[in-house]
């Protein structure tokens, strides 16, 4: 039986993602991480979360900082909580003694082949585990990433938030020969909820869906403020597809190089989808062979529906 750990920074969409994972599949953990908000902010919203839902799923604290680079925040779009807009109760329930790092551990021991790391945040507590214990890499079953992208960036023109934050650590993820379906903002920027959509959770929806609704209602308008967009981005749940509704994604085996040093390039996912068909490419660098099973296309309003109707169940 496959069973899945989030490795995540609630963060808007990390929470609807949270809230989407457990009702579709075998959500066994919640690991945080820094990112959208310190980690202490992070940890605090996956447990109020959790609460408000009532999940009785162990949450681990994970990393506080990148593997060597200064952490960056997502304050901007986030809120100084985190999850602005929301007015989430302070959690009664605390995180679990192990740290998030040797959680990810402990459970890839114990589910052998059978572990999925769903990972929404920085990739560095998944750095860490693969860099920590050598049995890591083939113990998990799979690693589905929201991050990077195979064209344009958010935090920098070519760099998505997740992979500029640590790029380190995105490298290892990428090199560490883990099966890993990529699923980034070239397409989750398609996957939004816009106005109409919040106000059904407001008219249709338990306490947890108006909650929610609040929390995307600040999201959406920094959504637009900044990016001049009109939907507020679910990336995050987009990294559940490739498990749950497996024909809402289109991907293409790709070669992904993470950039560590660019000046201008830092925390790019560089994707090798030129489609050669052989090596004799004279001057040209040749396509090394496929890491990543990367998104390429998807159908946006299909899982916004679904999205929808999976925050509609909870009361
Ligand atoms: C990613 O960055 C965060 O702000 C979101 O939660 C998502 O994981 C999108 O670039
Ligand atoms: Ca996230």
């Amino acid at each position: 039986m496959t069973v899945f750990i989030i490795d995540c920074d609630p963060g808007h969409d990390d929470a609807v993602a949270i809230l989407f994972g457990a009702r579709h599949c075998q959500l066994i953990g919640i690991t945080t991480v820094y990112g959208n908000s310190t980690v202490a902010n992070t940890t605090r919203n996956a447990l109020s979360i959790c609460e408000l839902a009532g999940l009785d799923i162990p949450v681990a604290m994970g990393l506080a900082e990148p593997l060597s680079a200064t952490r960056i925040s997502g304050e901007m779009v986030h809120g100084k909580t985190g999850m602005d807009g929301a007015e989430l109760p302070p959690p009664r329930s605390k995180p679990i003694p192990q740290p998030g790092v040797d959680f990810l551990i402990e459970q890839a021991d114990r589910h052998r082949g059978e572990l999925v790391i769903v990972a929404v945040a920085p990739l560095s507590n998944v750095a860490t585990a693969l860099e920590r214990e050598p049995g890591m890499k083939s113990w998990l079953k799979a690693i589905s990433i929201m991050g990077g992208s195979t064209h344009i960036g958010n935090v920098t023109p070519s760099a998505e938030f997740n992979t500029f934050t640590d790029p380190e650590a995105a490298e290892i993820v990428f090199e560490s020969g883990v099966p890993i379906h990529m699923v980034g903002l070239n397409v989750t920027t398609k996957v939004g909820i816009g106005r109409g959509d919040i106000k059904r959770l407001r008219g249709e929806g338990g306490k947890l869906a108006r909650e929610i609704a609040n929390a995307l209602h600040f999201y959406l308008e920094r959504q637009i403020s900044i990016y001049g967009r009109t939907i507020a981005p679910m990336h995050d749940v987009c990294a559940w597809i490739p498990y749950t509704h497996t024909n809402l994604i289109d991907y293409q085996a790709t070669r992904v190089s993470v950039e560590t040093r660019g000046r201008y390039t830092r925390g790019m996912t560089v994707c090798d989808l030129r489609g050669l068909v052989t090596r004799e490419t004279g001057s040209m660098a040749a396509a090394e062979p496929a890491n990543a099973e990367v998104a390429i296309d998807v159908r946006g309003e299909a899982i916004i529906e679904l999205v929808l109707d999976t925050l509609l169940e909870y009361p």
